[in-house]
């Protein structure tokens, strides 16, 4: 099999495409050389170092708030609104629960994924939605106003359990007074978290 191939098929990355630039750029290397032919052909058996985290930043922020706060902790089931380039979907899905997600485009790595019985991918504005799944987690991640979050949040809050979680992703902070307001009066804040160099709050809490 060709080497793009089958960095792609054992999920070293998300998409042939990455996987072929990442061999240009010599980040891949086959026992222990250093290859640089994304036709180069591999039968399974080589050792295979990739240089390069090809997991998407989302990953990585979920993470650092999973390790904070212990969010996925007993989760089964997350919504995950504003899919994007797959992050909080692909951490959830390795920490072993069943996810569903929406964003108004289907990318690649959303179509590749639903093939996966954990999985699910739904294609459409999620402020036009009416889900009837039952979650313990819910992820907002949209590129949206902060009202915009809080109507997402106060929408999709009827998913959850009574012990359920949510991240919320507030852009662009600080955050308006009404929407602290409104938060504490319907929700328990578990943490607000407000990383160094980016434009957006984190809230994490739970139903009342
Ligand atoms: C910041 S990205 C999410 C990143 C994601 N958490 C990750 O880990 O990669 C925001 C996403 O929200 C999606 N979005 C914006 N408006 C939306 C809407 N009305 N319904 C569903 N998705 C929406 C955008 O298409 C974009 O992919």
């Amino acid at each position: 099999m060709r080497l793009d191939e089958f960095l792609k098929k054992k999920r070293y990355f998300s998409s042939r495409t990455r996987a072929k630039r990442a061999i240009l750029k010599g980040k891949v290397i086959v026992d222990g050389e250093v290859i640089t032919k994304p036709s180069f052909r591999v039968r399974g058996g080589e050792k295979i170092e990739v240089l390069i985290d090809d997991r998407p930043e989302g990953y990585f922020k979920l993470k650092a708030i999973d390790e904070e706060v212990s969010l996925l902790k007993g989760a089964k089931r997350a919504l995950d609104i504003g899919f994007g380039a797959g992050g909080f979907s692909i951490y959830c899905l390795e920490n072993g629960l069943e996810v569903i997600a929406i964003d108004l485009e289907e990318t690649e790595l959303a179509s590749e994924l639903s093939r996966r019985a954990e999985f699910t991918f739904i294609k459409g504005d999620a402020f036009l939605m009416d889900l009837e799944y039952i979650v313990d987690l819910l992820l907002i991640d949209v590129t949206t106003e902060q009202k915009g979050t809080l109507s997402l949040l106060n929408k999709y809050s009827k998913c959850l359990t009574s012990n359920g979680r949510v991240l919320s992703v507030f852009k662009r902070p600080p955050i308006e007074n009404e929407i602290k307001d409104e938060i504490s009066r319907k929700y328990h804040t578990i943490k607000w978290i407000t990383p160094e160099e980016k434009d957006e709050v984190y809230w994490i809490g739970k139903l009342r």
